[in-house]
Parts: structure tokens; C-alpha cells; sequence
């Protein structure tokens, strides 16, 4: 389940509702899917050959169908990253630039964690959503924001397009965005 983390405040949301609530003043749409359909032996596994990415999306293809089909994507993969991605660091340094897209951004986790940094309205500022598997979230488009890893450092997603060759980033210079969050460990 999805924790945020307020950072101008340092407010932590926790609880479901709070969480739902919270979101959805923000406009980003937020959904869960059962992450124990997933076989075991792919709920830890971060290093996925492509008939296994292949497994988590046949897994997973009635809630990605309804999904597409409320949503207008057409098209869908698996992305995974971990310690054996090669060039982690420098692939993390270039996601945490504040951008914007002119598309949603459609992340379901499947495996591990991830964060979204977004621009919240002008009250909020930026907030962490911390994700688990099963979370599932979209970026409104034209919405500042970021990706990166927890602790951890290893996730899988699904990530959903409507037309992959437009999802472009564009970087967003904001004064206001202070990089080190006072998020509690
Ligand atoms: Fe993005």
C-alpha cells in the first residue's frame, strides 16, 4: 500500500483512506492490484529474462485490459531495475530531474518499490509516493515530478502507453523543488 510523504511539512499519510483521499485532491489516479497473483518465484526476482516479463503481463492482462481500456493505452511492457542493472547510479541520477510529460505516466509495481516525487497544488508543494507492489499510479500529464528507488534499490513495473513515441521528457526548472527531502528513514 502507498505511503505519502509530505516535504514541505514532513506529514507522513499511511492509512488507506488517507492515502485514496489525499490523492485524489491531487489527481493522481491511484488503484491496487493483488500482488500475490504474481507466482512466487517472480514476487523477488528483479533480473527477469523476457519470458518471464512475458508471465507477469499474462498475470496480470485483466487488470491491464481495463485499465487500457479506461484509459486509452495501447500499448504496455515490463520495466525492471536493480543492482544488476548495469549503470544503476547514473540511470537513477538522470530519473531524478523534476520533468513533465504531455502523457500520463502509468507505473503498476509488480516487485520491489519505487517513489514518485510530484508537484502537489500550491498548499501541498512536492510529496513522496512511496509504492509496494500491487500500487498502482499515474502521473497526470503536464505534472512536474520524478522517479527513483527506495533503499532497497530494486523494482519491476508495468508501465502502460497511450503513444510510446510521444512520452518525452521534458525537463521542469523549479526553484521552489529542494532536492534533499527530510524523508525519515
Ligand atoms: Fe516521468
Amino acid at each position: 500500500m502507498a505511503q505519502i510523504h509530505i516535504r514541505n511539512t514532513g506529514e507522513r499519510l499511511a492509512g488507506e483512506a488517507e492515502v485514496r483521499d489525499f490523492l485524489e485532491r491531487q489527481e493522481v489516479l491511484y488503484e491496487h492490484w493483488d500482488p500475490e497473483k504474481l507466482p512466487e518465484s517472480l514476487q523477488e526476482k528483479f533480473n527477469l529474462t523476457d519470458e518471464e516479463k512475458e508471465e507477469i503481463l499474462r498475470t496480470y492482462e485483466e487488470e491491464i485490459r481495463s485499465l487500457a481500456q479506461r484509459r486509452g493505452y495501447v500499448q504496455w511492457d515490463i520495466v525492471s531495475l536493480s543492482e544488476e542493472t548495469p549503470n544503476l547510479d547514473e540511470l537513477l541520477k538522470k530519473f531524478e530531474n523534476v520533468h513533465t510529460h504531455t502523457e500520463d505516466e502509468v507505473r503498476a509495481i509488480t516487485a520491489g518499490n519505487g517513489i514518485f516525487t510530484i508537484k502537489g497544488d500550491e498548499e501541498t508543494g512536492y510529496f513522496d509516493v512511496e509504492l509496494s507492489a500491487g500500487d498502482v499510479i499515474s502521473v497526470p500529464e503536464n505534472t512536474p515530478h520524478f522517479f527513483t528507488l527506495m533503499e532497497n534499490r530494486r523494482v519491476v513495473a508495468v508501465r502502460l502507453f497511450i503513444d510510446p513515441s510521444g512520452w518525452v521528457a521534458h525537463p521542469y526548472q523549479d526553484p521552489a523543488f529542494v532536492k534533499e527531502s527530510s524523508r525519515m528513514k
